[in-house]
């Protein structure tokens, strides 16, 4: 056979989209067959564990509360007396779960971080809609560390809605269902009231609601980027003014939940400006479709545009596949992680099919066509109500998917899904393993200030380093669930600038100077060499006395630096 009819025969053997997906890049785990609950939401805390937590109101989960306590709730719509717990702390690095005790519903709500790490967790359904809770991190097993309730804490029912922590500390509350609305928490003032906000209502397709879990991200001037349904806006939540109206995103489909797309704030860097990436979604007419038995194929674009521009305008690009629910998922070294999710579809009980298990990353700083890599499949579908968060090894946490009203395992498409896996993207294999850098100092926990000049010292196992391809990055960990990650930002602080000193190396940095790039609270910081990061360590982004003194909502004083958590070592 001559050589051209071999090569022929391979490419008939072996599709061309089989031989341009590398084999192994990047590659999975089973961490637990089994947490008890489905992740629906999922944070990482400073404390190294993972906050994980579904809805209260299906009935019972797969793990009993501790010491036989029991959640009696009349307006429970499930089970009055529930023995199970719909939430638990996971611990990565003993691989071990503690259930959690949640009093009210946090079906479908939000969180941010506040900046003493605590977790602020606001709304839900039913009982819960105007609740806000708190989880503070804390160390050892202790059965005092669980959720606190406030409720009412909430001037309106919040569903579906999107929070952010702002400059000063403070969190917004933006939209929920039927809310044309935000709010503060903590409020502003005692006598505030909810303030409106027309631009949810001129996004709301009242038949389909296109536009809950609005993306939400800080701008770097301060102002708040709003993107629902199909377009953005730029919002001064102080002077409650639309600053600047961004055009419509080609092709005019919907990307926010139930045609739920994703989206990122890009790497912040000094040459590159504030650019929002989004990802797939659903093409309009696919929610009511999918109700009538019809899964329509998902949209297959990102729209990236930059925000902080006079005249912003969206470019748009095609990824390897369509993707509806996928999750967005910001990589050490500022590279994207786009995971789980459906082909074809909405979000939604029961609305979707095919499901997407190859991830694929996305090279901000490629030329356009050459930005997409296909990853290793996975073999368990993430479909509605799954998702994704970064751990501090660099390996990413996945779990959920339940896109039942119910905990169903049995007799349907898409089982009830209590697992919990990790990917570990392609820069942790081990033959990276003489290049990959590891921080010596500062220590983890350390506190940096604004605009503080900031000497991390490293080691390279090879001791050969690449002097122009090192660079510092700064993680803020979001809130995941329902294909966005809230509050989710990398900033890259500092690239080049090594010097060597003894048998380690040190990279200058500067810390951001301001609360507009970063706000305050925890951060994972990496050094990042030739592509592949260290383990991040944690670093607490605080404020001097002098400038929190203008500010009593902030929380994150230099000098009061959470004695609390370390009393509790
Ligand atoms: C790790 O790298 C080696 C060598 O480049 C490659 O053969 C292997 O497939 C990679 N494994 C994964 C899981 O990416
Ligand atoms: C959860 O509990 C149900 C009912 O006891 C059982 O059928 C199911 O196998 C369990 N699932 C897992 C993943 O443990
Ligand atoms: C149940 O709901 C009613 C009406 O909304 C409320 O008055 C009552 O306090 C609720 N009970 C509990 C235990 O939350
Ligand atoms: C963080 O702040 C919240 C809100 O003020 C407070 O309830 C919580 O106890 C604080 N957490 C720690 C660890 O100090
Ligand atoms: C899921 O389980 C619930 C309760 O066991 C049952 O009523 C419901 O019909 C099941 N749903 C599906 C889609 O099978
Ligand atoms: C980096 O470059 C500078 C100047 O070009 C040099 O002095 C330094 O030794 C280099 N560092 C390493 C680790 O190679
Ligand atoms: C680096 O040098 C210091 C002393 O200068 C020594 O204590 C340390 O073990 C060395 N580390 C490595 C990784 O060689
Ligand atoms: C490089 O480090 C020096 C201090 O050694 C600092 O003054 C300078 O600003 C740094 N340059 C950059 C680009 O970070």
């Amino acid at each position: 056979m001559p050589p051209p009819l071999i090569i022929l025969l391979f490419f008939l053997l072996f599709p061309h989209e089989r031989a341009l997906t590398h084999a192994a890049n990047g590659e999975w785990e089973l961490l637990q067959p089994s947490i008890g609950i489905s992740a629906m939401h999922m944070q990482l805390l400073f404390s190294d564990r993972a906050l994980i937590f579904d809805r209260t109101d299906f009935g019972p989960s797969n793990i009993s509360l501790p010491s036989g306590r029991c959640r009696r709730d009349p307006n429970d719509t499930a089970l009055p007396i529930d023995c199970t717990a719909h939430s638990v702390e996971y611990t990565p690095a003993s691989n071990s779960v503690r259930p959690l005790m949640l009093l009210t519903d946090t079906w479908c709500s939000s969180a941010a971080l506040l900046p003493n790490g605590t977790l602020l967790q606001t709304g839900g359904y039913n009982d819960g809609d105007r609740a806000a809770r708190l989880y503070s991190p804390c160390s050892g097993d202790a059965a005092s560390c669980d959720w606190q309730e406030i409720n009412p804490a909430l001037a309106k029912r919040r569903w579906y809605a999107t929070n952010h922590i702002l400059p000063d500390g403070g969190v917004i509350i933006v939209g929920g269902r039927r809310q044309f609305s935000y709010e503060f928490y903590p409020r502003r003032t005692t006598a505030e009231m909810p303030r409106s906000l027309p631009f949810l209502i001129q996004t709301n397709d009242p038949k389909v609601e296109n536009n809950l879990y609005p993306f939400v991200f800080l701008n770097v001037d301060g102002n708040l980027f709003i993107f629902a349904n199909n377009r953005a806006i730029l919002f001064d939540y102080v002077r409650g003014v639309v600053v600047k109206n961004y055009p419509t995103i080609p092709g005019g489909d919907p990307r926010n939940y139930p045609s739920s797309g994703s989206a990122v704030l890009l790497p912040l860097n000094s040459n590159s400006g504030a650019q929002v990436l989004v990802c797939g979604g659903a093409p309009t007419g696919a929610y009511v479709s999918a109700n009538n038995g019809k899964f329509v194929t998902a949209l297959d674009t990102c729209g990236r545009i930059r925000i902080d521009d006079q005249n912003p305008q969206w470019a748009m690009e095609t990824m390897p596949g369509p993707r509806v629910m996928g999750d967005m998922v910001l990589l050490p070294n500022g590279d994207v992680l786009i995971i789980n999710g459906a082909r074809s579809g909405t979000a939604g009980w029961e609305l979707s099919r095919d499901p997407v298990l190859t991830p694929v990353t996305y090279r901000p700083d490629n030329p356009v066509g050459s930005r997409f890599e296909v990853q290793s499949s996975s073999s368990t579908p993430r479909m509605y109500h799954s998702t994704a968060v970064l751990l501090r090894d660099g390996r990413v946490l996945v779990g959920g998917s339940n896109p039942h009203t119910y905990y169903n395992f049995t007799g349907v498409l898409f089982p009830t899904d209590l697992t919990l896996e990790a990917f570990s993207p392609s820069y942790l294999n081990s033959s990276y393993a003489s290049m990959r850098p590891q921080i010596i100092s500062p220590v983890s926990q350390s506190k940096v200030s604004y605009k503080q000049p900031l000497v991390v010292g490293f080691t390279v196992p090879s001791g050969q380093i690449d002097n122009g391809s090192v660079m510092v990055t700064m993680v803020a960990p979001p809130f995941a669930t329902h294909s966005f990650s809230m509050n989710q930002r990398l900033l890259v602080l500092g690239q080049g600038n090594v010097t060597v000193s003894g048998n380690s190396s040190q990279i200058r940095v500067v810390s951001p100077d301001s609360g507009n790039l970063a706000p305050p609270g925890y951060y994972l910081l990496f050094v990042v060499h030739r592509n592949i990061p260290s383990e991040g360590i944690w670093l607490f982004r605080c404020l001097t006395s002098f400038l929190a003194r203008f500010d009593f909502r902030v929380l994150a004083r230099c000098d009061s630096h959470l004695a609390a958590w370390f009393s509790r070592l």
